[in-house]
This record gives structure tokens, sequence and C-alpha cells, in this order.
């Protein structure tokens, strides 16, 4: 990935406001389409459909082999799981996690869902992993630093007795799903480069936290990331930007 940092223009900022709404759309689809006796692949496929309905691609289909347009990732499973036969039943969480490519600009926003009637440890890691973006996000202001973010994340999570996974970081985003900066959800003061915010950055803050320890390993599949632990796992996501004063969630939807 490219060191540069590529602050958007206003009529960039347009289209990346266009680009996220269609994508946090899809995910209030998926959302619906968790449902008891319902196959991954059908999740997938509501997402996938509503995103061509929408006239933008799904950018995660392809994207380094990635074979579908969203990431399902159930109970142990954090992120990047492949949608396929699994039925997902009351009781699961689910995760779903996609990219919307609209007039060459990415949005990109994740949530973990709940199917039916879950556990009150469910509901409240689905809660928490929620709250600790908008912990983070306190700090996506100008004035302070990427690292501020990940701190405020990795303090709230912690505290509820939670862990926060550390192999896998958010990111800038724009023209390309993954562009500079990186964006930790744990401390990292003494890591270089911590960059400033800067108003017209656009970056993705993902927390993704563990009921156990923040371990993880990948399946034999290539891509489906579990905690080490098979401890129970959620996700939260939404593409951002920096302005002059609160940052702007452009994944915003009405039910996120
Ligand atoms: N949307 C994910 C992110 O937050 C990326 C999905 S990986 C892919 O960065 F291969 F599915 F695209
Ligand atoms: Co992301």
């Amino acid at each position: 990935m490219s060191d540069t940092i590529y602050i958007k223009s206003k009529s960039e900022i347009e289209i990346m406001r266009q680009a996220a709404k269609i994508a946090a759309g899809a995910r209030s689809v998926g959302r619906q389409a968790v449902r008891d006796g319902l196959t991954t692949r059908q999740i997938d496929k509501a997402v996938h459909e509503f995103i061509v309905k929408s006239g933008a691609k799904p950018s995660c289909l392809g994207y380094a082999g990635f074979p579908a347009a969203t990431c399902v990732s159930v109970n142990e499973e954090v992120i990047h799981g492949i949608p396929g036969r699994r039925v997902v039943h009351n009781g699961d969480i689910v995760s779903i996690d996609l990219c919307a490519t609209y007039r060459g600009f990415i949005g990109d926003c994740a949530g973990t869902y709940p199917c039916g009637e879950v556990s009150d440890e469910a509901k409240a890691l689905i809660e928490a992993t929620r709250q600790a973006f908008f912990e983070g996000i306190r700090f996506a202001k100008v004035g302070y630093r990427i690292s501020d973010i990940g701190a405020a994340v990795q303090e709230y999570v912690e505290g509820k007795g939670y862990s926060v996974v550390r192999d896998f970081v958010g990111h800038g985003i724009g023209r390309d799903m993954h562009e500079a900066p990186e964006v930790p959800n744990y401390r990292t003061e003494r890591r270089r480069p911590d960059p400033r915010l800067v108003k017209g950055m656009t970056i993705c803050v993902e927390p993704m936290v563990c009921a156990g320890g923040w371990q993880i390993e990948i399946l034999k599949d290539g891509w489906t990331v579990v905690s080490k632990d098979r401890s129970l796992a959620a996700h939260y996501e939404n593409t951002i930007l920096i302005t002059d004063g609160e940052p702007e969630i452009l994944t915003m939807a009405d039910d996120i």
C-alpha cells in the first residue's frame, strides 16, 4: 500500500457520500437477511443484488481473490467469512462486511447482528463493539493523531472485559479500498508514522472485538478469521470524513 494519504476534494467527497450511502443501504439489507434458516450465501445474494441495483459494484468480489460481495462471519468468526452453504440459526450472531464502488470511489461498512433471540453475552458484545467505534471517533478530529482513535477504542473495549484484534486494522479509503493511513484499534503511540488528522481525509474505523483473547487464526480456506480461543467476536465499521468539526459518518443509516 502506498504511504500517500489522499485528501479528498469537495467533488470527490460528494461521490464518496454517494458510494457510502449505497454501502450503508447494503448493510441494512444484509442485516434484514440475518434470519433463521437462511444460508450465508443467501445473505450475500441480497447484499450483492442491492449494490448492483443501486448502480454500484461490489468491491470485495474478486478483491485479492475473495469470491463474494459480502464477508459473512458467524459467531467465533471475526471477519472475512466466505458466504456459502452454512445456515444461520436463532442465537447466532452474524457479521456483515461489504464495500460498494460508485463512480470510482468506495464506501465500506460492517456490523454484527443477532439472528432471532441471542444470549445476553452476545447482545452485550455487539453493543460494546458498536460503542467502541463511537468512543474512537471522538478523536477523529483535526488536532488529534490516528493513534488517539485506537487508544480510545482499546480502553473502552478492555474496560468491558473484552479484547481487540491486533492483526487487522482500519484504513484510509477512496479510489482504493485500502489507502494510507492504517487505523489500528489499539494503542500504538510508539509506532510511526502516526499522522495527524486533516480535513478531507476519509478513513474506516472498524473495531474487531473478541469476548475472550485477541489472538486470531485463519482457517484453511485462507480467508476466514476466527478467534483462537473460539470465543464470540463482533465487528463494526463505518467510513468517515474528517471535517472542521465532528467527523461525518458517511455510511450512516437509520438503523446503524
Ligand atoms: N471490507 C473489508 C475491510 O474492512 C475488506 C474485505 S476483504 C475482501 O477492509 F477481500 F473481502 F474484500
Ligand atoms: Co474496512
